[in-house]
């Protein structure tokens, strides 16, 4: 019998049934397993459990399951592949079920984009390991990120790294997987997801999928001095740009998010206009240290209008016009550095301007900065200015992508009750679409 994930069960019995049953709340409703077994097993004496996890162990041995027939109830000897394992070394082992209880140290995976992040965290300990490989170079000729330069160089770095970081976690294998299910390019995702499921496998360990953004938001609980439920997340990268009411683990209200560029996006491009290599986005940072600010006025586009939403398609548009004036009148590194500094000013001041407005709508003290963007220290000045509440960041490295942020909500959501919906890779994946671990996933 494979026990696939929490609310995907595939029941097969000796080749005489096959009952899919896709998103039972199956943890909480015992009588719902057994009435599921009723009709199918036929006196089953054993059930060995290929995919357990421990949050299955009351259902189990709260149900009695019937003997089609007889009507009357019979408890099957229940074992987990490991039980059968110590069952041919220790004939008198009698039932082994699912996994040690213990909080499960996590292996993260994260290949969405162009950098392949491996790490381990462990609830009790915090992080154990982590290391990172950039594509920066292999893209930076093209001026962009090549999706399938990307895929090909995360199946060559994925599983060194995951060598690498188990060894310096001192562990052979970690306790559970989890690895970015989406949002991304679809061809990296399936590399991390390929190889997470294998794992899973290999290892007969719980394979968690992890939305990358939802990785982000929690990437300041990896500090020491961690948000706490509820705030208000700005999750600033090169695909997004979104203001989430974050109430609880996968308890997410979407309030804004951009209608065309993510903010990231608009650095890049800009930084593309200016001259710089990509990624543009700390570039043009550094670039804009010398400049002014106030030589030009670029447009705050939607601050005027009612809402949460961004747009920043109009500013890359203000700022190429700029640039081309400038290349006529003889483009001077000054004049660069000031177009610089005046974009960023009127980006990060859009950012500021609707966190600070959302905060004041949804009653919320607390604002978490994640994703690439958060490295902008410009916006973090502003925030320190204009916010009245306080501001949370992950380190510098784990704004950008990384394996720590998958690796510890995978934790996250372990620890909290089960897997989420099962999905194996996908690029589009809205946020707000998640649910918090345990709960039911409508069909
Ligand atoms: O979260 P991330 O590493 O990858 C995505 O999920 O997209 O974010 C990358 C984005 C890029 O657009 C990059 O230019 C931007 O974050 N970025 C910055 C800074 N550091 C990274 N943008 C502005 N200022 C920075 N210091
Ligand atoms: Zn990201």
């Amino acid at each position: 019998m494979a026990l696939y994930s929490c609310r995907l069960l595939t029941f097969a019995f000796l080749g005489w049934f096959l009952v899919k049953l896709t998103t039972a709340e199956f943890g909480e409703h015992s009588c719902f397993f057994a009435g599921a077994l009723e009709p199918t097993q036929g006196g089953v004496e054993i059930l060995i459990f290929f995919y357990a996890d421990t949050r299955h162990t009351n259902t189990f041995f709260s149900s009695d399951i019937k003997k089609p027939g007889t009507g009357a109830g019979t408890r099957p000897t229940i074992l987990s592949a490991e039980a059968v394992y110590c069952k041919a070394l220790r004939p008198n082992f009698e039932c082994f079920l699912g996994y040690d209880a213990a909080p499960m140290k996590v292996l993260g995976l994260e290949t969405s984009c162009d950098e392949t992040g491996v790490a381990v965290f462990d609830p009790d300990r915090g992080l154990l390991a982590q290391a990172l490989h950039s594509q920066i170079d292999l893209h930076k000729i093209y001026g962009g990120v090549v999706p399938e330069i990307a895929s090909r160089d995360h199946i060559r770095r994925l599983l060194p790294l995951i060598r690498k970081v188990l060894g310096d976690a001192g562990m052979e294998r970690p306790d559970a997987v989890a690895y970015t299910a989406g949002p991304g390019l679809v061809g990296a995702l399936m590399v991390g997801s390929g190889l997470a499921n294998g794992l899973g496998l290999a290892w007969s360990c719980p394979v968690i999928p992890i939305h990358h953004m939802e990785g982000h938001l929690l990437a300041p609980m990896l500090e020491e001095d961690a948000p706490v439920y509820p705030f208000l997340a700005l999750l600033v990268s090169g695909g997004h740009t979104l203001l989430v009411a974050v109430k609880g683990l996968g308890l997410y209200d979407v309030l804004g998010s951009t209608l065309d560029d993510a903010v990231g996006e608009a650095f890049d491009k800009t930084a593309k206009l200016l001259g710089l290599d990509y990624p543009g986005g700390p570039a043009l940072a550094v670039l804009a240290e010398n400049g002014d600010p106030q030589a030009y006025t670029f447009p705050r586009p939607m601050l005027k209008r009612p809402g949460l939403d961004f747009s920043f398609s109009g500013l890359k548009t203000a700022v190429m016009l700029q640039v081309k004036k400038s290349a006529e009148e003889g483009n001077t590194d000054r004049v660069r550095a000031d177009i610089a500094a005046s974009f960023q000013c009127a980006a990060i001041d859009t950012l500021v301007t609707r966190s600070i407005q959302a905060a004041k709508q949804t009653n919320l003290d607390r604002i978490v900065v994640a994703g690439g963007v958060g490295a902008n220290l410009h916006l973090r000045e502003q925030l320190a200015e204009r916010f009245d509440g306080r501001v949370y960041y992950p380190r510098p490295e784990f704004c950008t992508d990384n394996g720590a942020m998958i690796a510890i909500a995978g934790a996250l959501r372990l620890s909290d009750g089960s897997e989420p919906a099962t999905i194996h890779a996908t690029a589009r994946w809205p946020l707000e679409t998640l649910i918090p671990p345990g709960s039911a996933n409508p069909a």
